[in-house]
Parts: C-alpha cells; structure tokens; sequence
C-alpha cells in the first residue's frame, strides 16, 4: 500500500521505516531540510536500535523515500499519517498547530479521497475537528472528494522503538464509521495481526483517549512508588524490596514501580499535563492526575536539593547520564536540564558523560565539559550524581571510581548500585527510598 508519513521524528521515522519493512511503499516528509538530506542518505537522525539498519534496507528496495514537499507524496497515496509534534502549550494544553497544518495542506491540495491517520498524540475530540476542517476546505474547492480521519495512536517506547512497532501489544485505531478506512487499516497492519498482534477498533474519542489513560497510568506507577520512597527515608525500610513485595502480585506487576528521580522524556510529562488542561477545561477534576504531577515535580527537587546540600563551593561535579532514560538520545524533559543550569548557576564546574546523548546535550548544554567516559568525568569529583541508568553505569568499578575522585558522594538517582557496594569501596552512598 502507498503510504505517506508527514514527521520524520521519534514516532514518524520508526514508523515510515517498519512501514516499509513490513512491504509497503511509504514517503517520509519533513519540513526539516537537514534531517532529509540525512534520511536520503541513509543516515539515521536519531538513535535507536536497529533504526538505521531499517531505514538503509528500506533505501535499498526503493519502498522508503523521504521529501520535504508534503506535495510531492500525495498523488499516490492511499493513507496520510501524521506524526508531528503535539508539544505542551503554556497552559498544558497540546499544541495542535502542526497537526491542523498537515491536514488542511492535505485538504488544499489532495485530488482524492485519502484516509488521513492521526499518530499524535492529540486530545479527544482532534480527529473530528481535523475531518471538519478538511471537509469545508474540500468543499469550497467544490470537489466531490472524502477525508475520513482515523486516531491510531503510538505506543512505541524509546530506545526500543523498533521493536515495539514491529511487535506491539495491540494495535489501537478509533475509525467512526467509514468502511473502507476500516479495510485499508487492516491490510495496513496485515503482516502483524495474522501473527496475532491483536488490532482493536474502537470509537475515535475512544482510540485518542486510550493513549493519555495508558500514559497517565504509567506515570501515576511511578509517582506512586517515588510518593512511598520519601516515607521510606523517613521511617525506615527499603523502597526496592518494597516494590519487589508488591510487584510479585500479579495483579499489579513489576515494572514502572522502580523509586528514582522521576519521570521524564516527550510523552509522560506532556499527557498528563494535557489531561489536566482537559480536566481544568470540561470542569471534571482528575486529582489523581494532579497528584502525578506534583509528586514527579517534588520527587525530582528534593533529590536535586539533597545533592546541592552537600556539596562544598565551587565543588567539581560529575553527572552520569543526559538523556532522560537510557537507549535514546532523546533530551526532551530530562532530569539533567534541569540540575546542570542550576549547578553552573551555583559556580560548581560539571563534568558529564552520556553514551549517546552527548551530541544533543552540548546544543543545549554548551557550558559543561562533556567526556568520553565515565571514569574520565569523574577525575577530581567532590561527588557524582546518575541520572540516567545506563548499563555501563551499573558495572562501573567502585574501587577505580573511589580512586579517582576527590570527594566521596554517590548521588544515585536511579537507584542502580547496592549500597554496601558503594559503602564497601569507602563512598558514601545517597540512594532513593533507601537508607
Ligand atoms: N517520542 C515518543 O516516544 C512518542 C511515543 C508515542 C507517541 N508520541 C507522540 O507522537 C507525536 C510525535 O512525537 P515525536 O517524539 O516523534 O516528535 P518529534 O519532535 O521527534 O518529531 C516531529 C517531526 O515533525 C516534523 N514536523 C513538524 N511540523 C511539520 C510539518 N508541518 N510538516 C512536516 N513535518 C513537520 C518536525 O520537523 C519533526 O521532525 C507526538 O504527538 C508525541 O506525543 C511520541
């Protein structure tokens, strides 16, 4: 089938590229002229596992092209997807100007009837003000052609992103209605369900709404955990064992109940925000939403402020991990944004070290010394702080490490190491939830 894809970001590019590998014929279009002279050239834009191999076999078969001009892709497309940016707006409430743009530019130029796809993540109630748009725009062109518009929202996890499309849990798509939309998403996701990747229709509110719930849920794991962590502190107990006690009931399950300095990246933050402004906007309150927020908020300040305590003037810090988790360059919302300003501020001088996310950090983050590794960050280091838990960070060698600071704090904000181990190699250990 021929597909367009408009954003060639995180969620665009996996999905022109999985597109393409599952046999179908896609264009991936970008406004942004540099990230398509790469495309075009094999060179993937983003880190992520396997991408770049998907995206060079995709080259090779002639099933994946990338253009800047949303024109050029639309005479042979069947299906539109749009995966741009729905970033929050000062409010919280998602910025849906890209995706209104890529729909009525669609809607001014198509010359037939084309499914359009909403990837985005967009608030309930986007996929219908899109068709409304698109319809009086295709009205007043007096042309007698159909833009249904679909939600089928991402659930694609950074770091393994390949994976996840070519293996989701379920394949979520919200269609009101329209059969032939229904047809072409079926054969769209073919290749997956007849291995039984399990594809739900449901109504379009529903489908847009699906993604912030899931979201949401997810962060309120987390908060839920890191809200337990400071009591711990306080009365004793392990917050890890905790988690381990409860996540062994089936009924609640292990992951997303690991205590740390909260949560970060494109997606949590954002949702949850959105779903507050749509609780502040149709007057229904979501208090355990807001509870979300604030304990991420608090969660994050109060390791940041025990960490600042102890350190001496103008200390020499060392900060282990950029992106906000580990396996993705990605730096939106991560924890290191908002400590390093504050310690530069403060006169201490930071010294960092991430496995892929340097590259993007130093755009943002021009004023620290970044190094090539670990140990190299922490040379003459009053303390350390991880902020993200990558592996190398894990089998790192207490002893050598000890040997090559000055000072003896290891700030662990993800909860990485065992505290003995740390003690044992003469550091002093300041965990999360753990005493
Ligand atoms: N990143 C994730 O892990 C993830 C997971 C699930 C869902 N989502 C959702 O998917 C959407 C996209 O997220 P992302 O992380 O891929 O964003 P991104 O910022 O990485 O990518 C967006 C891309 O769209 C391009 N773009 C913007 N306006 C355009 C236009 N008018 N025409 C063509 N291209 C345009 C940008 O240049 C950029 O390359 C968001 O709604 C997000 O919430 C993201």
């Amino acid at each position: 089938m021929n597909l367009a894809v408009v954003g060639t970001g995180y969620v665009g590019l996996v999905s022109a590229a999985c597109f393409a590998e599952l046999g179908h014929t896609v264009v991936g279009v970008d406004i942004d002229e540099e990230k398509v002279k790469k495309l075009k050239k094999g060179i993937c834009t983003i880190y992520e596992p396997g991408l770049e191999e998907l995206l060079q076999r995709g080259l090779q078969t002639g099933r994946l092209s990338f253009t800047t001009d949303l024109l050029e892709a639309l005479p042979d497309a069947k299906m539109i997807f749009s995966a741009v940016a729905t970033p929050p707006n000062k409010d919280y409430s998602a910025d849906l100007n890209a995706v209104f743009t890529v729909a009525e530019t669609v809607a001014e130029n198509i010359d037939h009837s084309i499914v359009f796809v909403n990837k985005s993540t967009v608030p309930v109630g986007t996929g219908r003000q899109c068709e409304e748009r698109m319809k009086k725009i295709v009205e007043k062109r007096g042309l007698d052609v159909h833009i249904p518009v679909i939600s089928n929202p991402e659930f694609l996890r950074e770091g393994c992103a390949v994976q996840d499309t070519l293996q989701p849990d379920r394949i979520v798509v919200g269609i009101n209605g329209n059969v032939q939309a229904t047809e072409f998403m079926e054969e769209l996701y073919q290749p997956l369900t007849r291995v039984g990747k399990p594809l739900l229709c449901m109504e379009r509110e529903s489908a847009e709404m699906v993604k912030y719930a899931s979201n949401a849920f997810l962060a309120t794991k987390i908060s839920f955990i890191n809200m337990l962590s400071e009591l711990c502190e306080k009365t004793g107990g392990n917050i890890r064992d905790i988690a381990k006690g409860m996540g062994l009931d089936d009924r609640i399950g292990p992951r997303f109940l690991h205590a740390g300095i909260g949560y970060g990246g494109s997606c949590f933050p954002k949702d949850v925000k959105a779903l507050m402004a749509l609780s502040k906007e149709t007057g229904i309150p979501l208090p355990i939403v807001e509870a979300t927020h604030k304990t991420n908020d608090h969660q994050r300040k109060r390791f940041f402020e025990k960490f600042l305590s102890v350190l001496p003037e103008k200390a020499t810090v060392a900060v282990w991990g950029l992106s906000f988790k580990p396996k993705t360059d990605d730096m939106r919302e991560a924890p290191s944004l908002d400590l390093i300003p504050v310690l530069v501020d403060a006169g201490h001088t930071v010294r960092a070290h991430d496995p892929v996310a340097m590259e993007n950090a130093k755009k943002i983050l021009p004023q620290i010394t970044y190094t090539d590794a670990p140990l190299a960050a922490a040379e003459e280091a009053d303390a350390i702080i991880v902020l993200t838990e990558w592996d190398t960070f894990r089998g790192i060698d207490l002893s050598a490490l000890k040997a090559t600071m000055k000072g003896r704090y290891l700030f662990d904000g993800r909860n990485i190491y065992e505290p003995e181990e740390v003690r044992n190699a003469g550091l002093t250990y300041v965990g999360i939830g753990i005493n």
